[in-house]
């Protein structure tokens, strides 16, 4: 747990000398557009779930938060254009749920039962957690920037009534929240480790690409980087003990 303190601490500390420059900045709006949607995976799940769903009210939460995804997207999509910039190619090393299904399984599989719209809610109840926590670690580092300010605040409301229809759409299928509850936990922890993963891939991509100028900086945070993977590689070791969903 003091582990994971101290790198959050760390990346925090990172992200302001990183997106300090503008290609740092467009990496990172890059790559939340397309944490938003693009080629993260979150819509195909939206879509999957609005088909098999009966309920139109139900069908009718699913439609409006993909809007808001994509709504998302497209805010940040043009930040970028308002840079000068162009969006920039990321890897799948660079998606959260990307690099979280290769556990999961969840993103290729049809919906057939309400059991699996309960999953994916579930699952995205975590994700939605975690995009609150990080754009308001984003609000902190962003603080004197008036326009990433009122970006991040209106992303944030949206979020918080995302966990609302998660939650709606679970208790529609009358799931045992115990079940739930256990799901949670389980896709958390999952989640977790995965964020820690690709914020160190972040953090060496932006390194290698000299996104930080400084030279002893790079090699402080080159150094910062290493101690963080050997605490991931000790947790990976652990989490063979953790049950993996179904
Ligand atoms: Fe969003
Ligand atoms: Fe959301």
């Amino acid at each position: 747990m003091r582990a994971k303190a101290i790198e959050e601490f760390f990346n925090f500390q990172f992200q302001k000398s990183a997106l300090s420059s503008k290609r740092g900045l467009v990496h990172l709006f890059s790559q939340m557009a397309d944490a938003e949607g693009g080629n993260s995976g979150e819509l195909c799940l939206f879509d999957k779930i609005e088909d098999y769903v009966q309920d139109p009210a139900i069908k009718n939460i699913i439609r409006v938060h993909k809007a808001d995804e994509e709504r998302h997207e497209q805010m940040f999509l043009d930040y970028i254009k308002i840079l000068g910039e162009t969006p920039q190619p990321l890897t799948d090393e660079m998606r959260l749920l990307k690099m979280l299904d290769r556990e999961l399984d969840i993103l290729e599989k049809p919906v057939t039962s309400d059991q699996d719209v309960i999953n994916i809610m579930t699952l995205l109840l975590v994700i939605e957690e975690r995009a609150i926590l990080e754009f308001e670690n984003m609000q902190k580092v962003f603080k004197n920037d008036h326009a990433i300010m009122s970006m991040l605040e209106e992303a944030i409301k949206d979020e918080e009534k995302h966990l609302k229809f998660c939650n709606k759409v679970i208790e529609h299928f009358k799931a045992d929240q115990n079940k739930v509850d256990e799901q949670y936990q389980e896709y958390k922890k999952l989640e977790d480790l995965a964020y820690r993963k690709l914020s160190l891939n972040l953090m060496n991509f932006y390194l290698d690409n000299e996104f930080v100028e400084n030279e002893f900086s790079r090699k402080f945070w080159r150094f910062m980087g290493g101690i963080a993977r050997q605490e991931i590689e000790k947790e990976e070791a652990r989490k063979e003990s953790y049950p993996i969903p179904a």
